[in-house]
């Protein structure tokens, strides 16, 4: 959706819709939504306001502590619409999946996550399944792509997407080790991650496109029910994202991701034409048999764990 809604044709002089204000509004709807969930959490208003008073103002160390990752989210946030704005879907996709790689190193390096040799091969049978999957699922070229190409700077959209892959499995990993070293609500700790995160992405919108803000249509030109829709789904999915790393970890989380991209083309065959082909179903098979694999190498290696602390 986020790369159809920046190539998508329009209608005679209809802007395009500026990213920088796309990833600011996907932020206040995160704050927005988490300020409900803790007040659903604590049950009142009054108990949600101290308890804001006490983790933010009283307590701004760990605001402070989560500015690291929040500042990285919004520099991946832009970078993603700058890659996907310059480089083919499959390419971004394909290379995209490296951040599969770094979120493995980046548990290793910050929380001490040891894998065995198991684990190190089910992601990379990971990684070329869901890359696989992801070739065979490219769009179909438009009438006008030709001119949308001659636009791009595929050197850029690469650099790009490297930069949001070391970004994605650092701010992973470190957001994961905070959420889980503190007894801190998940919708506290959103919060103190967001307030900075919006800070950030106002400050990228104003110094990139302040311009083009104030002299052309301001904030919300060229939003269409499209842009909403990208804006939403990116704010949730930020928020899903946060629950998966509190219940499980970053690791799953990207195996979790890849099982998606599969569901979703099942999806695809029932109700739009997707047509499954050789490559996408030895991709599927590959993602399964490395999600089964890790899964089991996980196991057995905490059995082993367990038994080394007992004797
Ligand atoms: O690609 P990756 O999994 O790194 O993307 C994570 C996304 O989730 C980012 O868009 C980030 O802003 C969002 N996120 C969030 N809240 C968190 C953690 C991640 O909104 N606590």
């Amino acid at each position: 959706m986020m790369r159809y809604s920046r190539i998508v044709p329009r209608n005679g002089d209809q802007p395009l819709y500026i990213a920088s204000t796309a990833v600011v509004m996907a932020e206040i709807i995160k704050l927005l939504v988490c300020l409900c969930m803790l007040r659903s959490e604590l049950k009142s208003w009054s108990l949600c306001r101290s308890a804001l008073v006490k983790d933010i103002i009283y307590n701004p160390n760990e605001t402070v502590r989560l500015m690291t990752p929040s500042a990285l989210y919004a520099i991946q946030n832009n970078l993603l619409y700058l890659a996907l704005s310059n480089l083919e879907a499959a390419t971004f996709q394909i290379t995209y999946q490296l951040k599969i790689l770094s979120t493995a190193i980046f548990s290793n390096v910050l929380l001490n996550r040891r894998l065995n040799q198991n684990q190190w091969f089910a992601l990379g049978l990971l990684m070329v399944g869901v890359t696989l999957v992801q070739i065979t699922t490219r769009e179909e070229e438009q009438p006008d792509m030709e001119a949308i190409k001659q636009e791009q700077n595929p050197m850029l959209g690469l650099m790009a997407v490297l930069a949001s892959c070391i970004s994605s499995g650092f701010a992973g990993c470190y957001f994961e080790r905070m959420l889980k070293q503190s007894s801190t609500s998940m919708w506290m700790r959103n919060i103190q991650l967001g307030i900075s995160a919006l800070g950030f992405s106002i400050i990228a919108m104003v110094t990139s496109d302040f311009q083009a803000i104030w002299r052309h249509g301001g904030l919300f030109q060229g939003y269409t029910i499209l842009t909403w829709m990208v804006i939403s789904n990116q704010a949730l999915g930020g928020l899903l994202v946060a629950t998966v790393v509190k219940h499980a970890d970053n690791i799953l989380k990207n195996f979790a991701t890849s099982v998606s991209i599969i569901l979703s083309s099942i999806v695809s065959f029932y109700f739009f034409d997707f047509q499954p082909t050789v490559m996408f179903v030895l991709g599927a098979m590959l993602v399964t048999t490395a999600t089964y694999f890790y899964g089991s190498a996980d196991e057995s290696h905490r059995r082993q764990l367990q038994h080394q602390q007992q004797t």
